[in-house]
């Protein structure tokens, strides 16, 4: 058996799971039509599991929908979360060319990790870890993306490459016009997210909201460490979807 995605490995995941996307693979390269064709059929090839992150983060965007403020990534990997909050806005406000969609990567994966990520469970806590260099990619499939939308002579989506722990501090300061509607924070490791929280939160409205992925989850404890330590649970309203195991948000 090949092991097909590289960030799927958790003790979670059974032979089957794997078995399963060995299949889909198969299938994706052997199945009818062209690249595009199947893409405008994606429900055909979309694993479940993908398509439940896609409905969660479409139901964060409705809930920000009349909040002003950008939309922050953290943590782009690929970038399929990055562009379906594009797609989202381009979708249901298509005139709303305030907005930014902006994510934060190292594009090299993970920096180094703090002893509380070294308390992770997950075969993925290492450095070096995600090191997908999608950067040249991703503005390839923006260009694609603002060939196919509304005012896109004004930048809509925008990457930030490095270190969080520096790029964040520096962001903020070289934007004070900056406020933001929806944080979205899948770092997973507690520096960046810790710095995430610390920087972004005084730029969030009350009606925006902190979404995670994650938390609650002993694979990436660092997660829930950093919140504990920058505002604590006691005082939030933290929810989640019904359909969902993972997406966590708290509307401030
Ligand atoms: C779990 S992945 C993100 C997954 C992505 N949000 C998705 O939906 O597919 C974590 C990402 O955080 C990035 N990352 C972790 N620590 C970082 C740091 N200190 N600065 C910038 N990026 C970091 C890694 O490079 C990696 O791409």
């Amino acid at each position: 058996m090949k092991k097909i995605s590289r960030f799927k490995e958790n003790s979670y995941n059974t032979t089957n799971d794997f078995d399963y996307l060995d299949q889909l693979e198969k299938y994706y390269n052997s199945s009818l039509g062209t690249n595009v064709e199947k893409l405008q059929n994606f429900s055909k090839y979309v694993p479940r599991q993908d398509l439940t992150n896609f409905i969660a983060k479409y139901e964060l965007f409705k809930k920000i929908l009349e909040v002003p403020g950008s939309i922050i990534e953290c943590g782009v990997l690929f970038g399929g979360g990055l562009m379906t909050f594009a797609q989202l806005s381009a979708i249901f406000e298509h005139t709303n060319f305030i907005r930014k969609i902006i994510g934060f990567d190292t594009f090299t994966g993970f920096p180094k990790l703090s002893k509380i990520d070294k308390l992770s469970k997950s075969p993925q806590a290492k450095k070096g870890s995600f090191a997908i260099d999608s950067y040249s990619d991703l503005m390839k499939s923006i260009s694609l993306y603002n060939s196919n939308r509304f005012l896109n002579h004004i930048d809509k989506v925008e990457l930030i490459k490095g270190n969080a722990e520096k790029t964040i501090p520096k962001y903020v300061k070289n934007n004070p016009q900056t406020i933001i509607s929806l944080l979205y924070l899948d770092f997973v490791l507690y520096k960046p997210t810790k710095i995430a929280l610390e920087y972004f939160i005084p730029l969030m409205p009350k009606g925006s909201i902190i979404a995670f992925n994650l938390l609650d989850d002993a694979h990436w404890p660092s997660v829930s460490k950093a919140l504990h330590d920058v505002i604590g649970v006691s005082d939030l309203k933290l929810q989640k979807f019904n359909f969902s195991p993972y997406t966590q948000y708290v509307i401030l």
